[in-house]
């Protein structure tokens, strides 16, 4: 899905804008994910940082440090969003933020959320350097929580300070572990070690760079893919219920197999996707267990999580309502019992128009090609979309791969995005 580049847009882009953008400085940003990388760093190069981890809080206290070194007040909100705020954390401030997470998949990339925080760092140390007086507050914003690795929801802070979310909603992917006592803990810290975010803050806007994560911009050789529509997602929990029997005793015709009904709808959901016109309608069968798991034991239960997504919601509803069917028919035909729980759910975005022309034009005023495009991977800065002028720009991802440790962004693509997202931020708080 793309939109036709507002061509009458004027490229001209304030002296002062410019300036933060030369200002932009590669072998900080550069320093400073080479830093964070280390936190959580895997073996293999990756980065493994689920929210509420020992690594999620030493990564957050570093990056603390860093927008306090640059004068910024750091507060954090009840769920531990943070925010860096040059207004002093003032009651009822509203201003011009960027900013991204930093928590990760298992065993994830170093520039998925990370390269979206550095770049707002690094923004605000080229304003300073630039000599450049903001008139606007701004403010950076670290999400918490944005990657479904501890809950099956994501973007969960963001989801949270949105008002979309509750910590009552949450789904934890392992039933043992209870958010709360972190939360209460984090509650008695004073006010010294964990400042609160004062009542009646907000965003006049929200930026967001992010890497693609997929192939388009590598394909085109396009330099920063401006983000016009995010898909949502709806995640689901399919539990099959059959008859654990005799692996060697029990005949194939009577059997009541769990597993191969979880395994024929993990199929289906394929299907289902692959007939959607929408290239970004797309659903993954991301895991499935199975019950009792024994060597001579035919399981007798079964469980499939799904991830359905489209930028299109129709589709996301179509799809969802065909691979209940197909789970409906089949276990009908092997007598096995299905539920279904719906763990996630949520409406994709599209960007206002004036913010993507915005995005656009300061890209092309830098002397970068600049491309609209669809996300497929949800961020952030959509879950906030109805509530402040939002906009995403993109860098391209090596291979498209992500959630990956061999994730990559070559340095000039780096830089092109950082001085794109200053430029764009600059000029909102001129
Ligand atoms: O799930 C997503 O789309 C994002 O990577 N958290
Ligand atoms: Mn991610
Ligand atoms: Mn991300």
């Amino acid at each position: 899905m793309t939109d036709a580049p507002d061509s009458n847009l004027p490229d001209n882009l304030p002296d002062a804008a410019r300036r933060v953008a030369d200002a932009v400085r590669l072998d900080r940003v550069q320093a400073r994910l080479d830093a964070l990388a280390q936190i959580g760093g895997t073996p293999d190069g990756g980065v493994d940082r689920p929210a509420f981890s020992d690594a999620e809080r030493e990564v957050t206290a570093l990056f603390a440090g860093w927008c306090a070194e640059l004068g910024l007040t750091v507060t954090y909100d009840d769920f531990g969003n943070l925010f860096a705020s040059s207004d002093g954390n003032a009651a009822g401030g509203v201003t011009h933020a960027a900013g991204s997470h930093l928590d990760s998949v298992p065993n994830g990339g170093r520039y998925d959320g990370a390269l979206g925080c550095v770049a707002a760092l690094e923004t605000v140390e080229a304003m300073g350097d630039a000599v450049f007086a903001p008139v606007a507050p701004f403010e950076i914003v670290v999400w918490r929580a944005e990657e479904p690795y501890r809950f099956a929801q994501g973007r969960v802070g963001s989801l949270i300070c949105a008002g979309s979310l509750t910590v009552d909603d949450l789904v934890p992917r392992d039933p043992t572990f209870d958010v709360r006592p972190y939360l209460a803990a984090e509650a008695r810290e004073t006010r010294a070690t964990r400042p609160r975010r004062a009542a009646g803050r907000g965003f006049a806007s929200l930026l967001e760079l992010h890497i693609e994560q997929g192939r388009r911009l590598e394909a085109s050789g396009g330099h920063i893919g401006v983000v016009t529509a995010v898909s949502s997602t709806r995640r689901l929990c399919l539990t099959f219920t059959g008859v654990a029997d005799h692996s060697g005793a029990t005949p194939m015709e009577l059997r009541r197999d769990a597993l191969l009904a979880a395994a024929e709808v993990a199929l289906a959901t394929e299907r289902v996707a692959q007939e959607e016109p929408l290239a970004e309608s797309v659903a993954t069968a991301v895991a499935i267990s199975a019950t009792p798991g024994a060597m001579n034991v035919v399981p007798g239960g079964a469980e499939l999580l799904l991830d359905i997504r489209s930028t299109d919601p129709d589709a996301i509803s179509r799809m969802a309502v065909k691979i209940g069917g197909v789970a409906q028919d089949m276990t009908e035909g092997r007598g096995v019992a299905v539920g279904v729980e719906t763990l996630m759910r949520g409406d994709p975005v599209r960007f206002d128009a004036a913010v993507v022309a915005e995005i656009e034009a300061t890209a092309r005023a830098l002397g970068y090609t600049a491309e609209r495009m669809a996300s497929g991977a949800g961020h952030d800065t959509q879950s906030m979309a109805h509530l402040t002028r939002a906009g995403m720009l993109f860098v391209p991802s090596r291979g498209g791969i992500s959630h990956n440790p061999a994730e990559y962004t070559a340095p000039d693509e780096i830089e092109r995005g950082v001085r794109t997202l200053a430029a764009v931020w600059a000029r909102r708080v001129l």
